[in-house]
């Protein structure tokens, strides 16, 4: 299967410890290139490719309706099944509806899979999945097999917020408050570290993808000098990339608390920094 590089699903062992090679697409700003999938098919005869199209964690990225459609074609042509990995298309900041692969999808290439997880609570563990039907029969019969089913509860829980008539006004002030985070993320990296870190500015999601511009830099000892002041962060190797890059995530943390989070952060990327 192919994923792309960097990603969240990088970091999961699920594919390795199923035995699955993972060959890796490099994410530009408008996603991965579709010509790259073809030459790794024609190397490695691809059965899967993972996707996060849409606010791709970690580099915020989406991936561009031509290549979708170029992408589906290949994959079509090729018998390659889509998995198309969806939690944060919900909340781009401008309410943008971006088309989702899925629903550009004629042949049943895509299983399309999203969560309440980054727009209610991540411990509900509620999910969906859309697929052929087949497909859907037998993940429903893995799950039989697996826990019996998913406990009552979450479930009643997340019925009643979806059916909520709140639930919408949650949704946009949840976008709100987002890209009120991403401005004051963004502004106060750019007040303390201009020159020092660059970043691709993010329309959705929680994350923002770094680079360190001193290729020096060791990602380890930056990663104990920002835990000493009580910041933490994702540093870029976990995801699949080099390590000079590193990820914020501003989903949680409280919006009063990011210029200080990022002062600290400063700090402990100039003491590493000779000439800083
Ligand atoms: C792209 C992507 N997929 C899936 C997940 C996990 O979601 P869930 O809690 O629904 O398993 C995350 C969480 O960080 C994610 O970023």
């Amino acid at each position: 299967m192919a994923i792309e590089d960097p990603s969240y699903a990088f970091s999961l062992p699920i594919f390795h410890s199923e035995g699955l090679n993972t060959h890796l697409l490099p994410v530009q700003n408008e996603g991965i290139d579709p010509d790259q999938i073809i030459a790794l098919h024609k190397r490695h005869r691809l059965k899967m490719l993972f996707l996060n199209p849409t606010y791709q964690n970690p580099t915020g990225t989406t991936l561009d309706l031509e290549r979708r459609r170029r992408i589906l074609e290949i994959c079509s042509k090729f018998g390659i099944a889509i998995v198309e990995d969806d939690p944060y298309s919900i909340i781009g900041y401008d309410g943008a509806i971006i088309d989702s692969m899925k629903s550009m999808d004629k042949e049943g290439l895509v299983l399309y899979v999203s969560s309440l997880t980054k727009i209610i609570a991540s411990g509900l563990r509620i999910g969906w999945i859309l697929g052929p039907q087949t497909v859907i029969n037998h993940l429903a019969d893995v799950k039989q097999q697996f826990d019996f089913s998913h406990p009552n509860l979450p479930q009643l829980i997340a019925a009643k917020l979806l059916s909520s008539k709140h639930f919408d006004e949650h949704i946009r002030r949840l976008r709100e408050g987002l890209k009120i985070k991403r401005d004051l993320t963004v502004q106060s990296l750019e007040n303390e570290l201009k020159g020092i870190i660059s970043f691709f500015v993010p329309e959705g999601g929680i994350h923002l993808w770094c680079k360190l511009n001193d290729e020096e830099i060791d990602e380890n000892l930056l990663f104990k000098e920002s835990l000493k002041r009580g910041v933490v962060f994702a540093p870029g190797s976990t995801l699949g990339s080099d390590d000079k890059y590193i990820r914020f995530t501003y989903g949680r943390v409280e919006t009063k608390s990011i210029p200080e989070g990022i002062r600290r952060f400063a700090q402990s990327l100039k003491s590493l920094i000779p000439t800083c």
